[in-house]
């Protein structure tokens, strides 16, 4: 078939089914299309293995230092070795977790071995390629100035500078996606919950600057931008699990990871449930986590309000149809997962400037005094929100000195609040953040 007529066609499904989206290739098979040279191959002290930064270079070229001695990704497959990891391996049955592909997919750069190229070791757990992407066709040319970013992409580099890719790569292993699941067994058998957020992980450990160098190479950048792509990507991710026939369903019951942990693990004299009205559900029912979904109504805020009210009622909707039938769910979930994909060019695209940032967190609060952060989940994603927007300010240099102190002492008691997951109160939280906010410009 040639190229006009698969065009045609994909126009003719998108005018009969306005829900059909021309799925774009995933984070995971992009990663893979190439052969991984391996981490040796990026780690010669004039390449990337400098013990110091350069001076006159685009980039640092002390990345590999960076990752090898701070970024847990290094350790990621060593971690497989540990008695915590034999313990779950155990409780699984499924052997040495070093080996196990259900661990290995997530804590090493797991490709099939046609794939390896001569360098590449699985020991060296996420490494290089397992985010910049297979280098077999961009490793020799991309050291050379006249190359462009645009060139190595095509030959394969992944876009990380993209927050949409961006999100998309993280998520693969900070979520899962239906082939790669960490799933509600994998949580029981004593792994780790997940929470993710793009622009507080993307800074935790980086071995990069974003300097006007690389705006001149890469683009604009901008951090409340990443969280506000991260929270819709991961919705999507989410609603993509969940409507998977194989990853979605464990017999008569829908996979339990994509729920809400706290709604069923906490104690029984807790009597903490009250209303939400981003579930309308009633007291005594599972619900789905829909931390993410939740957050993506505060960053709608400042660019589309009639957008938020409809993310929140067919959000409601969503959780509804959980207590209907199985059927309803899927419908409701592909109804949402449409309406994010339409909005996320337009959330990616817009400039989150001052206005914005009072704007997302005067929404953040409103939704604090209706009671919204009961749930765990939402809490956490509230105070990695608060933390992209105080650095916002800081980087915005509207704030002096001494308010910025007292933003970042603000946040650090909001998550000195949430510090412990099975012990934190939704009244305390509520006040700290009422203080953090009453503390921005
Ligand atoms: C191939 C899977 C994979 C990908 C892709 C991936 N990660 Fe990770 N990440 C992990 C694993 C596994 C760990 C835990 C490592 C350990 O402690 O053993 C981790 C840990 C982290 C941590 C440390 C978390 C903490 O609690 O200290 C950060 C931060 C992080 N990742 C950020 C990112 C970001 C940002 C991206 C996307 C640019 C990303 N990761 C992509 C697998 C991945
Ligand atoms: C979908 C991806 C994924 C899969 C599959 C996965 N993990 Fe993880 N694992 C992670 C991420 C991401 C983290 C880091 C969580 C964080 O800190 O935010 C992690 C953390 C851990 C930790 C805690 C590490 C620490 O430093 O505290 C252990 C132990 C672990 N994983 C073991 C395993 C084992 C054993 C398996 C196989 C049964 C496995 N994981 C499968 C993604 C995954
Ligand atoms: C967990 C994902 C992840 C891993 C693992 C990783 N990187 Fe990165 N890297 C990123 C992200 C995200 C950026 C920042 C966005 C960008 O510039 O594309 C980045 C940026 C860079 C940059 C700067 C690019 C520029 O244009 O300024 C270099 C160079 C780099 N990484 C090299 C490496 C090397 C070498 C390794 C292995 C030792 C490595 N990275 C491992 C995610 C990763
Ligand atoms: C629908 C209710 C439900 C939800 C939602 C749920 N769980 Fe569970 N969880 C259970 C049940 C039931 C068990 C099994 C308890 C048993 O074996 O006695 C369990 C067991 C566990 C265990 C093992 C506890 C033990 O005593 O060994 C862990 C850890 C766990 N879940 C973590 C999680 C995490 C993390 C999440 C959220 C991602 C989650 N659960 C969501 C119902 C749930």
């Amino acid at each position: 078939m040639n190229r006009c007529s698969t065009a045609l066609i994909a126009m003719l499904m998108l005018a009969l089914f306005p829900a059909f989206v021309i799925a774009a290739p995933s984070a995971v098979s992009a990663i893979e299309s190439h052969k991984h040279m391996g981490v040796a191959s990026c780690s010669n002290s004039v390449c990337h293995g400098a013990s110091q930064p350069f001076r006159d270079s685009n980039v640092l070229q002390n990345e590999f230092a960076i990752w090898q001695e701070f970024d847990p990704h290094a350790k990621a497959w060593q971690t497989l070795g540990s008695d915590a990891s034999k313990a779950i391996a155990r409780n699984l049955g499924i052997g040495d977790p070093a080996t196990a592909k259900v661990c290995i997919d997530c804590h090493a750069d797991s490709i099939p071995e046609s794939m390896q190229g001569d360098r590449f070791q699985l020991s060296d757990g996420v490494g290089c390629e397992s985010c910049h992407g297979g280098s077999e066709l961009w490793l020799n040319a991309h050291a050379d100035r006249s190359v462009s970013h645009a060139d190595n992409v095509k030959n394969g580099l992944y876009p990380t500078d993209q927050p949409i890719a961006r999100a998309r790569l993280c998520l693969s292993c900070h979520m899962g996606t239906p082939d790669r699941m960490i799933t509600h067994r994998i949580m029981g058998a004593g792994h780790p919950r997940l929470s993710f957020e793009l622009d507080t992980f993307t800074w935790l450990n980086p071995h990069y600057k974003i300097g006007e160098a690389w705006v001149a190479r890469k683009g604009e950048w901008n951090g409340v931008r990443d969280w506000a792509v991260g929270q819709g990507v991961a919705s999507e991710n989410l609603l993509d699990i969940l409507t998977d026939p194989k990853a979605g369903w464990k017999g008569i019951f829908p996979e339990l990871v994509l729920f809400d942990c706290h709604a069923c693990h906490k104690l029984m004299s807790g009597r903490k449930w009250g209303p939400r009205q981003g579930t309308g559900l009633g007291p005594g029912v599972v619900r789905l986590n829909d931390a993410n979904a939740l957050m993506f109504r505060h960053v709608l805020a400042p660019v589309d309000k009639a957008a938020a009210a409809r993310i929140l009622e067919q959000t409601r909707a969503l959780h509804k149809a959980t207590t209907q039938s199985q059927d309803a769910t899927l419908a409701a979930a592909r109804r949402l997962r449409a309406s994010i994909t339409e909005l996320l060019p337009a959330v990616a695209a817009f400039d989150y400037g001052p206005d914005s940032l009072d704007a997302i967190l005067a929404s953040i609060e409103a939704d604090a005094k209706r009671g919204e952060y009961r749930d765990y989940a939402s809490a956490e994603q509230v105070a990695m929100a608060a933390q992209s927007v105080v650095v916002a300010f800081e980087n915005d240099g509207q704030i002096n000195a001494d308010q910025a102190a007292l933003l970042r002492s603000r946040l650090d008691d909001l998550y000195a609040t949430i510090k412990d997951e099975n012990a934190w109160s939704v009244q305390r939280f509520n006040t700290a953040l009422s203080a953090l906010r009453a503390a921005a410009p």
